[in-house]
């Protein structure tokens, strides 16, 4: 199925089906015909998967950038844009990542920035990829005081999300990518009996669907885009104190799943909405076999610092949160109400 982002003159597609990466040799004669080579980067692990074969009709070469996290930081940037301009490589080729969300952040951020901008083509080969980092032309690198605090809107030419790469993926990797699926579910507001029978294909294709329009409407998230937090504000402080525990503590989809159930919890303390709000948001979480319940050993107060000063939160508790008319953001809410939603949330363990 091709969606479109429409976006004026930055306008591209996301094209979702099985063996979409064959067309990029077409997405590239189409979109930059004046391109000469092709700087592929992706890790070397990834390089050895079965389906790793591109045919871009042009010159190419491979950069090989660090696993995971470990791609998103400053010196693997650096290294990305020297090997760039070791490569001569100019404003009219184009850059195509190949990976995970990691991995399309930095290329993407490195493509924003080398040359103030040359094109590139998102290949998102992770679930958390395809439904969400390569769309919408957020990208970038952490810092050691937070991630993504450091990026560029930079929209590409076009997004292939091709399912077939999906089968290598390790299933707590796919998991996370359904902790983003739930998101897009619950927001939609679709039913539970319909998750039951869903595939995975047409998964992807609602949460694509969800975010291309989203991003059409509201590229730099200065109004509807902000609902693509639902759930982010408790899952990005579980994350940053999970990173103690180590790397592999808690994977992001993880985490938004707990937030998922948490601001169902929340809006109903508010009396936003009604105890079958909990329950459907937790039949949703258990229907994709997420876990959403909060593990004890998180501290309330660290927690509530954290989500006080979360990049999106403009140093305010702001949570997205269900109510009649539909999911809004709300701030100021009472920091006590949060805290014993949060208290009453790991009793239920
Ligand atoms: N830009 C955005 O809008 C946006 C949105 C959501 C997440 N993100 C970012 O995305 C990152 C998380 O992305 P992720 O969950 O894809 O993690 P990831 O990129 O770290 O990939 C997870 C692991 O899966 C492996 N992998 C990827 N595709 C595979 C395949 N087909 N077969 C086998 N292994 C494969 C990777 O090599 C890696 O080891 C985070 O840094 C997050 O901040 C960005």
């Amino acid at each position: 199925m091709n969606f479109t982002v429409e976006l004026a003159e930055r306008s591209y597609d996301v094209v979702v089906r099985d063996g979409a990466r064959d067309q990029l040799a077409a997405l590239i004669a189409e979109r930059a015909p004046r391109a000469k080579s092709v700087v592929v980067v992706t890790s070397a692990s990834l390089a050895q998967q079965p389906w790793f074969t591109l045919t871009s009709g042009l010159e190419e070469f491979t950069l090989f950038v660090p696993e995971g996290e470990s791609a998103k930081t400053m010196t693997a940037l650096d290294e990305l844009l020297e090997a760039f301009a070791d490569r001569r490589l100019s404003r009219d080729d184009v850059v195509v990542a190949v990976g995970g969300g990691a991995i399309t952040d930095l290329a993407g951020f490195a493509a924003a920035t080398y040359l103030r901008g040359v094109a590139l083509v998102q290949i998102p080969t992770s679930l958390v990829g395809q439904v969400d980092a390569a769309i919408g032309g957020k990208t970038g690198v952490n810092l050691a005081a937070g991630k993504n605090l450091v990026g560029a809107f930079y929209q590409p030419l076009g997004v292939l999300c091709d399912t077939s790469v999906l089968a290598t993926l390790a299933s707590r990797e796919r998991l996370s990518g359904l902790g983003e699926v739930a998101k897009c579910w619950l927001l939609e507001n679709r039913n539970v009996e319909r998750l039951r029978g869903a595939s995975l294909d047409s998964l992807i294709e609602m949460a694509v669907g969800l975010k291309v329009a989203i991003v059409g409407a509201d590229e730099r998230e200065g109004s509807s885009r902000v609902l693509l937090n639902y759930g982010h504000t408790l899952a990005h402080a579980l994350e940053k104190l999970a990173l103690r525990r180590g790397p592999d503590e808690l994977r992001h989809g993880e985490a938004v799943a707990i937030g998922l159930a948490f601001a169902a919890r929340l809006a109903c303390a508010l009396d936003r909405v009604g105890d079958d709000e909990v329950k459907y948001h937790d039949a949703v979480l258990a229907t994709l076999e997420l876990d959403g319940r909060l593990p004890r050993h998180y501290d309330t107060d660290e927690l509530l610092e954290a989500m006080t000063f979360d990049k999106k939160a403009r140093h305010d508790l702001g949570f997205v949160l269900a109510g009649v008319d539909g999911y809004s953001l709300v701030t100021g809410i009472d920091r006590a109400v949060v805290a014993d939603v949060l208290e009453r949330f790991k009793g239920e363990l």
